[in-house]
């Protein structure tokens, strides 16, 4: 699936401050924490999580740079290039889940909330603010255990979703914790995860240019993440010196987070 193909653009909706979703059609068989590699014509192509993996696919996306304002301000029937979809996604386990998301992370997320069965999954959404949290009303539709956290305490619990997640291990039993978000916040959520003895995945971000495990500007203590990743066991984190301290940048420059 490494060959681009070309996509209609068939609706846009505007999220929150700043965020965008965008549908598509693409036949390919996308799992949860997959991503594809997209093509914005004449600017860039950058990687995407899919936050829709059904006939009709999607991206969500937060404009913070040339080429996500110019996805963000795609219409309907614009036309974009996809690759992929790349890297390994959600393991989807037995027994209790709770998902954890930060920001943007909850594209990944709900997909892998929506292929577990209803009753066994608890949703923690955080953001700085009311008006960033992300999904809530799809995540409503797959869980009735949704809560929220904002750091200005704007919407639902006052602090960080990480101590969220805190108190829902130590009020409840679960089997499995996945996560995506800014890397700082995923090292404390697997350190939250490690003390309550409940094993997790968590989907990283690294610079990507090929995204099919050819170039890597990706790799992370020297396992790719386009190719292994994006999505990494507590086993696999706790041996990376780099999660949570530094990364790669555009010129493979090594920078702290
Ligand atoms: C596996 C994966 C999944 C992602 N999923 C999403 C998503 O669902 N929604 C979303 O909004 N964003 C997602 N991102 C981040 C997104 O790719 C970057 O925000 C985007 O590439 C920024 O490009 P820009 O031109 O708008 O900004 P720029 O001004 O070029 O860059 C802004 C910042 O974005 C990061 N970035 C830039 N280019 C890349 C690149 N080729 N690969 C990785 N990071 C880059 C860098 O940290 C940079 O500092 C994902 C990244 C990865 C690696
Ligand atoms: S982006 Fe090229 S090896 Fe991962």
């Amino acid at each position: 699936m490494n060959k681009m193909r070309i996509a209609t653009i068939t609706s846009v909706t505007k999220e929150a401050a700043g965020i965008t979703t965008l549908r598509f059609r693409d036949d390919a068989e996308v799992k949860p924490g997959q991503f594809y590699m997209i093509w914005i014509p004449h600017i860039d192509e950058v990687p995407m999580s899919a936050s829709y993996t059904s006939a009709e696919k999607g991206i969500t996306i937060k404009d913070v740079g040339e080429a996500t304002h110019a996805l963000s301000s795609l219409k309907v029937h614009d036309r974009i290039g996809v690759r992929g979809p790349f890297g390994n996604g959600f393991m989807i386990s037995q027994g209790r889940v709770l998902i954890a998301g930060g920001g943007t992370g909850m594209a990944s997320l709900l997909p892998a909330a929506e292929a577990i069965d209803p009753g066994r999954v608890d949703v923690l959404i955080g953001a700085k603010t009311s008006s960033e949290i992300l999904l809530l009303e799809r995540a409503k539709k797959v869980s009735n255990e949704v809560h929220v956290s904002t750091d200005d305490g704007s919407m639902g619990k006052k602090g960080t979703v990480v101590e969220l997640v805190q108190e829902h291990l130590e009020a409840k039993r679960y089997d499995m914790v996945l996560g995506c978000g800014p890397e700082r916040m995923l090292s404390a959520l697997l350190k939250v995860c490690d003390k309550a003895s409940v094993e997790c995945q968590l989907s990283l971000e690294r610079y990507m240019k090929c995204g099919a495990g050819l170039c890597g500007s990706c790799v992370i203590d020297g396992v790719r993440v386009c190719k292994e990743g994006p999505v990494f066991s507590s086993a696999e984190l706790r041996k990376m010196k780099e999660f949570g301290s530094s990364k790669r940048d555009e010129c493979g420059r090594s920078v702290r987070l």
